[in-house]
């Protein structure tokens, strides 16, 4: 198949790690004769050096006529004093928002080659597979901000539709998975999640009986993540409680650098990322782990180009990398760590 894949590397280690996952795209476009055309754009920071807007309008009409967004990552030292008007960051709620990406997959697998690299004993964290639905274009992240030079609000809004596509989202997931679904929420305390709670109860009891629906307070599931975490198959959540939990989470394998992430809407265009950061200690020596991005290429061509052999086929090289030994430094290597540039040819390999 033909396909136009926006690839927008960003700042720090966003554009090493985009390019070992360009890299095993092009060799899935050779080895399953597809033709995917690459169309490179600046974002964050960078974009803010060009033209002085981190999410430039020719940026944004890129990925709307895209069949898929690659993403790498943005932030930068630069920006870090909260007091800036323009932020690397707008850039990418600017996309999730533009684009109505309102689904953020985040599946969280431990790999066996790697379980000594996660900090968690490894009997805890063997055969760990969760898929975590973040609600992406909601909640306090979108909603009204006030600010005085003594007082600052944040609100936090929610309405049934945008719960209910979660709910939905979820229970179809879990009907493809164990059968399980758990709803995170702080619904003793906020008004949000005792709509949250309502709306999902309802979608499922009326369209997904079969599906093992339990609800919890983020503060136990912060806890029981790390206390059973194989107990999870697919965690349903708001938008902020979705950010906290997945880094949290990201340490059962062992590293945010392997963990990919799809941000879904209604069509087909989905945007994919590492859920790292672009990491400004260590951008620029071809030394981050580039699996998490090379997965999330993984998930575009499943998501977005319905490639799901293609898709496997990555996922597979990958857990074969790390079964080879491949391990860059944040994964704990025993010898010297791979570059990035290896772990990328490592998978092509497998590949
Ligand atoms: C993420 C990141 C972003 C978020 C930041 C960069 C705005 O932490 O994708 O998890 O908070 O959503
Ligand atoms: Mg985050």
């Amino acid at each position: 198949m033909k396909a136009t894949i926006a690839v927008l590397p960003g700042d720090g280690i966003g554009p090493e790690v985009v390019e070992q996952a360009v890299g095993i795209l092009k060799a899935v476009a050779d080895r399953f004769h597809h033709q995917w055309e690459f169309q490179y754009a600046p974002v964050g920071a960078a974009a803010i050096d060009l033209t002085g807007n981190p999410l430039p309008a020719p940026t944004l009409a890129t990925a709307k006529a895209s069949d898929a967004v690659l993403f790498g990552a943005i932030g930068d030292p630069r920006f870090a004093d909260p007091s800036h008007k323009v932020r690397p960051e707008q850039a990418i709620l600017g996309l999730r928002r533009e684009l109505s990406l309102y689904a953020n997959l985040r599946p969280v697998t431990t790999y066996a080659a790697v379980y000594d690299a996660s900090p968690l004993r490894q009997e805890l964290i063997e055969g760990v597979d969760i898929m975590v639905v973040r609600e992406l274009t909601g909640g306090i992240y979108f909603g009204a901000k006030t600010r005085t030079a003594t007082h600052a609000t944040d609100e936090c809004s929610y309405s049934s539709p945008e719960i209910e596509r979660i709910a939905h989202l979820g229970a179809r997931l879990a009907l493809s998975r164990r059968g399980k679904l758990t709803s995170v929420d702080k619904a003793n305390v906020l008004e949000t999640s005792r709509l949250w709670r309502q709306v999902v109860d309802e979608v499922l009891a009326r369209h997904y009986p079969q599906v093992k629906l339990e609800h919890m307070y983020v503060d136990a599931a912060a806890m029981h993540l790390l206390r059973r975490p194989a107990d999870f198959d697919v965690v349903i959540t708001e938008n902020m409680f979705g950010d906290i939990l997945t880094d949290e989470a990201s340490m059962l394998p062992g590293s945010l650098g392997l963990c990919p992430s799809a941000a879904l809407g209604d069509g087909a265009l989905g945007l994919y990322e590492p859920i790292h950061g672009s990491a400004p200690d260590i951008a620029g020596r071809g030394i981050a782990n580039p699996y998490g991005t090379i997965l999330s290429a993984a998930m575009l061509l499943r998501h977005s180009l319905k490639l799901e052999t293609e898709a496997a086929a990555i996922e597979s090289a990958v857990n074969s990398a790390l079964n080879a030994g491949v391990r860059t430094a944040d994964l704990k290597p025993r010898g010297t760590p791979a570059t990035s540039a290896e772990a990328g040819k490592a998978v092509l390999n497998a590949l």
